[in-house]
């Protein structure tokens, strides 16, 4: 058996979403293509990881978190509540104690996210391969995934990495936010979910679930842009489309993206979210799958070589 050379490449460093770093090549910085890798430094992500800002969503792990999060609030609280009622001195020991903590449960805290994030890309690694060859692979935008040396410059300094590299055509509009509803076809956002629970793999963030944002134009069609929530996970997208889930996100949207204020929000969801949920999703999950299986038996095919580098 032989294995590939890993690519060597050489990139800069142009933007960050939460799970991944977006970079162009640093010697053709213009060549319609974009390369992503595991977000790998943390002071590049939108917001620090701290684990104050964690988010536990269920059971007692919640109530935990919160009941931390407000003892060490309550340890800096003096203005306007009542302050801790502490001698200043033993108050004084106490809040600089806190602090190393706070330090050290960061700093292990940002090691396992990091970690979390790189599994993550991994997953989202086997999802694209399983699309790869198939017939929902135009669902998202164009791409190769390679095995790469990689240069990551960055505001003048240097990292390397080893490891996956997303390398993904660079789209004409990238929906950042919840706007631009007329500039899609908004059937293409349910109708490419059909198409790649056929095959098998689901989303699990709700805002590429009902779109527009994370997707992106390219030549005039809507492709899934960040695909880092792409899973083959048949729990894990079921979960994602659950009504009560979507809901929550529906209603934060206009209060946490505010641009979003003069769009037609309410009709748009309520369009992509007819032809998207649980029932639809466990009808459709790996029908092309399976006839694929089937087909491969009878007949050996060429498997298209652009999924993997
Ligand atoms: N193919 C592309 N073409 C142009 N811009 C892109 C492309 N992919 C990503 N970007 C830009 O980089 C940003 C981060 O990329 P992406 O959304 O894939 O990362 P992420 O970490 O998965 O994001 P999130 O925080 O939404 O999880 C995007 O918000 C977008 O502005
Ligand atoms: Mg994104």
């Amino acid at each position: 058996m032989t294995v590939a050379a890993p690519t060597e490449l050489d990139l800069t460093f142009t933007a960050s979403g939460a799970t991944q770093h977006v970079f162009v090549s640093t010697h053709e910085p213009s060549d319609g293509w974009v390369y992503k890798t595991p977000a790998i430094l943390d002071a590049l992500l939108p917001s620090p990881v701290t684990w104050r800002t964690a988010v536990a969503t269920r059971g007692w792990k919640r109530a935990v978190l919160a009941a931390c999060v407000d003892a060490r609030r309550r340890l800096e609280t003096h203005d306007g509540e009542r302050p801790v009622r502490l001698r200043t001195l033993a108050r004084h020991g106490l809040q600089r104690t806190a602090t190393l903590a706070d330090r050290c449960v960061d700093h292990a805290w940002a090691v396992r996210h990091r970690s979390a994030r790189l599994r993550q890309f991994q997953r989202m690694c086997l999802a694209l391969r399983e699309l790869a060859c198939g017939p929902a692979s135009d669902v998202v935008l164009p791409f190769r995934i390679l095995h790469a040396r990689c240069t990551l410059r960055v505001d003048g300094r240097a990292h390397q990495y080893a490891g996956p590299v997303l390398q993904q055509r660079r789209a004409d509009h990238f929906f950042d936010f919840f706007t631009g509803f007329a500039l899609f076809r908004w059937a293409d956002v349910a109708e490419g979910q059909h198409r790649l629970w056929r095959c098998g793999v689901g989303l699990v963030d709700t805002d590429e679930i009902l779109g527009p944002r994370n997707w992106a134009l390219l030549d005039g069609r809507l492709h899934l842009a960040d695909t880092g929530s792409l899973t083959t996970d048949l729990a894990l997208a079921r979960r994602a489309v659950a009504a009560e889930l979507l809901d929550a996100r529906e209603a934060q949207i206009p209060v946490w993206w505010p641009a979003s204020a003069g769009e037609p929000l309410a009709e748009y969801f309520a369009f992509v979210r007819r032809d998207v949920g649980e029932a639809r999703l466990g009808a459709l999950w790996g029908l092309d799958r399976a006839r694929r299986d089937c087909s491969e038996r009878s007949t050996p095919r060429l498997v298209r070589g652009s999924g993997t580098g």
